[in-house]
């Protein structure tokens, strides 16, 4: 690899946490001191992932459900990120899908930053939730252990720029290099059906340039690029580096954590998808006549 035109790119934070912890409460507070109110006004959808700047560096977030029954989509968020946020409330304390966050976090192998949330509240126990999650193996660095613990408040907004430094702290170790022209490769963190847009993928940009009329495959989707919508709801021809946005023009709905890339021709694309497609017919063809000989 020609490593030469590499640049570095920011980080990709996922947001992990049992539900109702402040995950959504935590992503809202820091869009809404870090990006002007005009356009954060524009925001009318649901967003599942945004970019922001904390002196003058870009951070990109992805906000995962806590509800019990998206544990797919935790563990496909923790397989895009390079850094993972654990929101513990401080009046609820370790729960059972902050378990099973640490499992995912574990294995995605990326640096763990502990948010203490809920900390305005009277009830708040720092230290039970630092005694839980170091039975867990997450013992803070005061502690003795590796794990930073950042105590905030969602609500008043107290420990966020800490954990935002942390975060450029963490980001600044991994050095994380990318090239702004290679071949567009893109994560789709989530994607569906729209009505009078057709599939609409919400991706994170992982290496190159995603731009409009670019050809794209998608597992065993394909098609041209038609328009971006960035993460304040504006249209733009182009993500870079580690932004996200929704994309326009594939002819099938592709699933979430699925790997977009560009190629050169339509033709390319669309061969590539087909091949993939039959490949996946043959394999379930060739599963369901086994099941049958049993
Ligand atoms: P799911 O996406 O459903 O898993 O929940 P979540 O983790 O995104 O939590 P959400 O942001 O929806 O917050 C849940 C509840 O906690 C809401 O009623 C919030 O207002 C409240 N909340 C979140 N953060 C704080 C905080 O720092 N302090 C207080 N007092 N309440 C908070
Ligand atoms: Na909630
Ligand atoms: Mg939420």
């Amino acid at each position: 690899i020609d490593e030469s035109n590499f640049v570095n790119r920011p980080p990709v934070v996922t947001i992990m946490g049992h539900v109702d912890h402040g995950k959504t409460s935590l992503l809202d507070k820091i869009r809404s001191s870090k990006v002007a109110a005009a356009e954060a006004g524009g925001i009318t959808q649901h967003i599942a992932a945004y970019t922001i700047k904390q002196n003058g560096q870009k951070i990109t977030f992805v906000d995962t459900p806590g509800h019990a029954a998206f544990s797919a989509m935790r563990a496909r968020g923790a397989s895009v990120t390079d850094i993972i946020i654990i929101v513990v409330a401080a009046d609820d304390g370790v729960k059972q899908q902050t378990e099973e966050v640490i499992s995912h976090a574990k294995a995605a192998n990326c640096p763990i930053i502990v948010a203490v949330n809920k900390m305005d509240k009277e009830s708040a126990n720092l230290d039970m939730v630092k005694a839980q999650m170091a039975e867990r193996g997450m013992t803070p660095i005061d502690w003795g252990g590796d794990v930073e613990f950042i105590p905030l408040s969602a609500k008043t907004g107290d420990g966020i720029d800490d954990l935002l430094e942390n975060i450029l702290l963490q980001s600044e170790i991994l050095e994380l290099k990318a090239d702004p022209n290679a071949k567009a490769k893109a994560t789709v963190v989530e994607a569906s059906l729209e009505k009078g847009r057709g599939p609409v993928a919400t991706v994170i940009v992982q290496n190159g340039t995603l731009k409009i009329g670019d050809n794209i495959v998608c597992d065993t989707t394909y098609g041209r690029v038609k328009a971006i919508t960035n993460d304040l709801g504006q249209q733009v021809k182009e993500l870079g580096l580690s932004e996200t946005g929704r994309i326009l023009g594939l002819n099938e709905v592709p699933a979430s954590g699925t790997v977009m890339v560009a190629q050169e021709t339509e033709k390319e694309a669309r061969d590539i998808a087909t091949t993939r497609a039959e490949h996946a017919r043959a394999k379930e063809l060739s599963k369901s006549t086994k099941v049958s000989l049993e």
